[in-house]
């Protein structure tokens, strides 16, 4: 019996997030949409098509008005006007109306264009977000973010759009590749240390079954996860303040990423980042040594990074100016409180950020001294 949680939008219910262990209750969630007499598009990567593509849209042939397939190369690349024009076309095509539906299949990437083309098209249509990587349930398939990379800068362009459901099947967390799994675990692992001290602990002791990826601890794990992410867009549905918290990691992460040529995951580079801004947090004598060193080496068992060689701190530091993160021209950096309660700070400054980038940094040098 799958679990659910009801995701309010400025105090309504809004859509429900689906927590199962298939597909199979699919269908009769969309039918509640009255999916039946709608078109709908499913919209997915070349990776995601060749495993779950022909499942789903199997799953709907038949009972809806049509159900029909888009799928874009794969990668981080296509995350890009471009794609979303194709997807424009593919739908006028197929002759998708404003009541008509789009399906999110995939990760972050797929998850956030296939947003952005229904936030867009005809001023507006319907989607589902049906999350197939950890990172996109425990982050990006809640809370409307949609947008696009535009001239090599991450999420440049986009809009909130809530999805009218959110239905995460979490055997496919099984079949995920090993390092990919794990950089998803660093947004899980965010949700406690920003807002859930109890359950940062839970994640602790249960990290053997974690890893293992047991599937009656990752539904546990997720709809905890989840209700943390939940509590927070509720709140702040377009980030006009608390929301920010959810960027823990992300300023410093986000510009690792970028200077490493997204080589290194998203998940990666924000348990990068937090380990950086968890260091920061320590030398504002927000967080005591042991707890930063606690919060540091916690990343480890899980195998995420908390060094990255082949940077240069200066343009990190550089990089993360031109975060959209901003306000007013001064980075809005979150730091911790305490374990369980992030902070919004405006004014760390440049000295503070290139000494956190330093404790992260792993130079040559290292090794010989
Ligand atoms: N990924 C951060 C947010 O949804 O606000």
């Amino acid at each position: 019996m799958s679990r659910r949680l009801n995701v309010l939008y400025r105090k309504k219910p809004c859509y429900d997030i689906i927590f199962a262990q298939s597909f199979e209750e699919l269908w009769e969630e969309l039918a509640l949409l009255g999916c039946g007499d709608r078109k709908l598009c499913i919209v997915t990567d070349s990776r995601v098509n060749e495993i779950y593509g022909e499942e789903v849209l199997g799953l709907l042939a038949g009972k809806c008005a049509r159900a029909v397939k888009y799928v874009f190369p794969c990668g981080e690349a296509n995350k890009t006007l471009d794609t979303v024009k194709e997807i424009y076309r593919f739908l006028i095509g197929e002759g998708f109306d404003r009541k008509d539906m789009l399906l999110a299949l995939g990760g972050g990437v797929t998850g956030d264009i296939t947003g952005y083309a229904a936030a867009t098209y005809l001023r507006g249509i319907d989607y589902v977000q049906i999350p197939t990587t950890l990172l996109a349930q425990a982050d990006s398939s809640i809370g409307g973010k949609t947008g696009v990379d535009f001239d090599g800068f991450k999420n440049m362009v986009g809009a909130f759009k809530m999805p009218r459901l959110v239905y995460m099947n979490l055997a496919v967390l099984r079949t995920l590749e090993e390092r990919q799994y794990f950089a998803g675990f660093a947004e899980v692992m965010k949700h406690g240390l920003i807002r859930d001290a109890i359950f940062y602990e839970w994640l602790i002791e249960n990290m053997y079954e974690i890893c293992e990826r047991d599937l009656d601890v990752l539904e546990e794990m997720m709809v905890r996860s989840c209700t943390v992410k939940k509590l927070v867009v509720e709140k702040d549905p377009e980030e006009q303040g608390e929301r920010a918290i959810l960027n823990f990691g992300h300023t410093i992460g986000h510009a690792i990423e970028k200077a490493k040529n997204f080589q290194l995951y998203h998940g990666e580079c924000v348990a990068l980042g937090a380990v950086a801004a968890a260091y920061l947090s320590w030398k504002r004598e927000l967080l005591s040594m042991e707890e930063y060193y606690e919060v540091r080496d916690m990343f480890v068992p899980f195998y995420l990074p908390i060094s990255v060689e082949g940077i240069d701190p200066g343009e990190i530091l550089r990089l993360t100016k031109s975060d959209k993160k901003m306000e007013s021209g001064r980075i809005k950096f979150v730091l911790l409180k305490k374990i369980g309660r992030a902070v919004i700070d405006t004014d760390v400054t440049d000295e503070e950020i290139l000494a956190a980038v330093n404790e992260i940094y792993f130079s040559e040098e290292d090794t010989h001294a």
